[in-house]
């Protein structure tokens, strides 16, 4: 182990109290935790917010989460210190932790989320196994590059199997959703966007004028599938990146195309399954294939970023917000409410 001065670091942990309007998260000072031979230490610079951050610190996450754990679980930073099994780091390499700790290839049965099973990235010195962290693209700024492990990988994932020329309906405008338009225009995809705002949808559309984006707005016109329709001459998208859950994704799959994909991503609107009446029949007369994303594994990780090294694309027009670190708290609550237009980033 090269010397390292280091021996404490500052580090955000959850209340664990949902009550509206209390704090949901403090800051402390801890020892930094033992580094293992085979594991580097993490200057972090930036950390970027998902929706289950929020979700998690207001206690709404399905899935079991440790008490008083550290949350996030997109961190971008640079390797400080390498223990001496470490064979594939060097000091200043520019990485992340991936937010699966097991999912190494795709193949694993078993499964650990940061601030989730485990504790999360929201502090200044991290300590990970080399296997558990991917290298960054070079390209991008800190808080461009914290956006990959959770949101780009699910964008990514979300996004495969069309290719350019197809048209892609991409739901909401938070940070999957804006991570995709990005992927989605750098590989030749026709994108139509739905958002509940039409001032969301100003700003963004004037950010992506060339070509210009088809854009629907999911909450004036509850019958929203007939306007995709619309905009496909009546045969539907190749491919839907699905975020409503069971309220919208039975008109996503009346407005996929006979043989398209549909991505199941998120659950944002109301759950009721009582909306999914029409699933069976519609899966199999459209031929609609349902895939569900989980984010995606280190090697697909290495994929995104290798595409996005290739690319050179930057991630700053969609980065609605960066927040210092004494202001976590501002920054949960920001994406709680769902102001954001794209990615929250607290820098450190
Ligand atoms: N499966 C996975 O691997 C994975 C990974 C990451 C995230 N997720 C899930 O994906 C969803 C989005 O995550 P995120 O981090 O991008 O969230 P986010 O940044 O908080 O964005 C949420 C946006 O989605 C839109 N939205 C809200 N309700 C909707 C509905 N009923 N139908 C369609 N769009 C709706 C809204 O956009 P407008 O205001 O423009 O309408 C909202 O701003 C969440 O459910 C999250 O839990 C899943």
């Amino acid at each position: 182990m090269a010397s390292l001065q280091v021996t404490s670091r500052r580090v955000y942990r959850r209340t664990d109290n949902h009550t509206p309007g209390a704090p949901k998260v403090e800051l402390f000072t801890e020892a930094l935790p033992p580094i293992a031979p085979d594991a580097v230490v993490i200057k972090v610079y930036a950390v970027s917010l998902n929706y289950r951050d929020a979700n998690i610190a207001n206690g709404g996450n399905p899935w079991p989460v440790t008490s008083h754990g550290i949350p996030c679980s997109d961190a971008a930073g640079e390797v400080v210190a390498v223990g001496k099994m470490v064979k594939g780091l060097v000091l200043g390499d520019r990485v992340a932790p991936i937010l699966d700790t097991k999912n190494i290839t795709g193949r694993e049965s078993t499964r650990s989320w940061l601030a989730a099973d485990e504790d999360g990235v929201l502090a200044d010195y991290l300590v990970f196994e080399e296997e558990k962290v991917c290298k960054l693209p070079v390209n991008l700024s800190w808080a461009g590059a914290s956006i990959i492990p959770c949101a780009g990988v699910t964008a990514w994932m979300a996004l495969k199997g069309v290719g350019i020329g197809k048209t892609v309906l991409i739901q909401g405008t938070g940070g999957v959703s804006m991570i995709a338009l990005k992927l989605a225009r750098a590989a030749g995809l026709r994108v139509i966007l739905s958002s509940s705002s039409d001032k969301k949808l100003e700003k963004i559309s004037a950010s992506f004028s060339t070509p210009p984006l088809s854009m629907v707005n999911y909450a004036k016109n509850p019958a929203w599938e007939e306007d995709v329709l619309r905009l496909t001459t009546g045969m539907g998208v190749d491919l839907v990146i699905e975020n409503g859950g069971t309220e919208s994704l039975v008109k996503s799959m009346k407005c996929t195309r006979r043989g398209g994909i549909i991505s199941q991503v998120g659950y944002l609107g109301r759950q009721d399954p009582q909306e999914l009446a029409e699933f069976l029949p519609l899966l199999i007369d459209r031929r609609v294939t349902l895939r569900g994303i989980n984010v995606g594994s280190k090697h697909d990780m290495e994929d995104l970023c290798a595409a996005l090294s290739a690319t050179q694309l930057d991630f700053s027009d969609i980065i609605d917000s960066v927040y210092s670190f004494d202001k976590a708290e501002e920054a949960i609550e920001y994406i709680w409410q769902g102001k954001q237009v794209g990615k929250i980033v607290i820098r450190l």
